[in-house]
């Protein structure tokens, strides 16, 4: 018997107020059709005035319980991957122990930007596998229309505020790759390419500061590294690309995710896309996706998924599961 962490539930949370591309030709030399064009984003959402990430990751979270039929006594650990907390500290994640009425457990946020999902189930992964807990509640958060330079038209345009969550079971599987559950996972980042992505604030600068991108040199990472980062988790399950139902990529740009998918030799209908709704949503991209596209009947128990995800840092990374 081999223990696996298998999801039981997966919920997310959007903010009310949609904002369309064409929004932004008000203030911006832009247009709707450049947007869509470079990046497939057609909307987004922002948070209101007062919500914050806490808001939105509690909702979602909220969402996977109800999902999952647990209640938040049935939990052992909450964590959050963000890059936008509401605090310097307390983490998001002792917030939402908090706002669900847990007074047990433990609570701790992990900070990978993007690649932060990824991180935070592998991490969660680990600690089933360990048995420091049997059910981890994994979640995305993002506020990043906080961290927005409205006048930089080439990063405005790209992201958007949401939440998504999943809930991880420790179960006994047979140790093959049949099982459900998390069959692998691999984990990147190489500090050099810092200066590609980052927020010009925090403690150093006493500001949260904005983002600054430089998108194409960011592009001509993304590709090669996604696709190398899904392979390897792949072999390390056992499995190949012709083994995959969905394809569950970071959404930060339908180019990219084109590119990564052929560069893997997988048709588009093998991946789920929802950055033309919600932009680039950073850590919460992916339970995003995947909460979509469970709710949407296109994940089903049983799938193999292999989510993966880039940003700053660089980090990167994969995981490979069986839902
Ligand atoms: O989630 C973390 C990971 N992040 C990413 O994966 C983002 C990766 N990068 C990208 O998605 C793309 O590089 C962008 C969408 C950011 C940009 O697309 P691009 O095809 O690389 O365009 P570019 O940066 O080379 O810009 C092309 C032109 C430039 O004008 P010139 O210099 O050719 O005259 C930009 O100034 O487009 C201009 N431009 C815009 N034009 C209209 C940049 N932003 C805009 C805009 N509207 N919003």
């Amino acid at each position: 018997m081999t223990i696996r962490a298998v999801v039981k539930g997966c919920g997310h949370y959007l903010p009310q107020r949609i904002v369309p591309n064409s929004e932004f030709e008000q203030t911006l030399d832009t247009s709707d059709e450049w947007i869509q064009s470079r990046s497939g984003i057609q909307r987004r959402h922002f948070a209101a005035e007062g919500e914050m990430t806490s808001d939105l990751g509690t909702k979602a979270a909220l969402a996977a319980l109800a999902d999952a039929g647990l209640t938040p006594d049935d939990i052992d650990a909450v964590i959050v991957a963000t890059s936008t907390p509401d605090l310097t500290f307390p983490s998001v994640a002792t917030m939402i122990q908090e706002r669900l009425g847990m007074t047990r457990g433990f609570a701790f946020d992990v900070q990978a930007v993007c690649a932060g999902f990824i991180f935070a189930l592998s991490n969660a992964n680990a600690m089933i596998l360990t048995g420091q807990a049997n059910r981890v509640l994994v979640i995305g958060a993002e506020t990043f229309s906080r961290i927005m330079d409205w006048t930089d038209r080439s990063t405005c345009v790209l992201f958007g505020d949401g939440a998504g969550a999943l809930i991880l079971e420790a179960c006994h599987g047979n140790g093959t790759n049949a099982d459900r559950g998390i069959l692998a996972t691999d984990l990147n980042s190489d500090g050099r390419y810092r200066d590609l992505l980052y927020v010009d604030g925090g403690i150093s600068t006493g500001t949260s500061g904005v983002l600054r991108m430089q998108g194409k040199e960011v592009f001509r990472h993304a590709v090669d590294k996604l696709a190398a980062t899904a392979h390897t988790a792949l072999e390390k399950a056992g499995l190949g690309a012709s083994d995959v139902t969905w394809v569950v990529p970071h959404q930060a740009n339908l180019r990219i995710i084109k590119a990564t998918a052929q560069k893997m030799g997988l048709p588009m209908e093998r991946v789920i896309v929802t950055v033309q709704d919600h932009g680039n949503t950073s850590a919460a991209s992916i339970p995003l996706a995947l909460s979509i596209g469970q709710a949407d009947g296109r994940i089903k128990q049983g799938d193999l998924l292999v989510a993966e995800a880039i940003g700053g840092g660089l980090a990167w990374g994969s995981v490979v599961l069986r839902w």
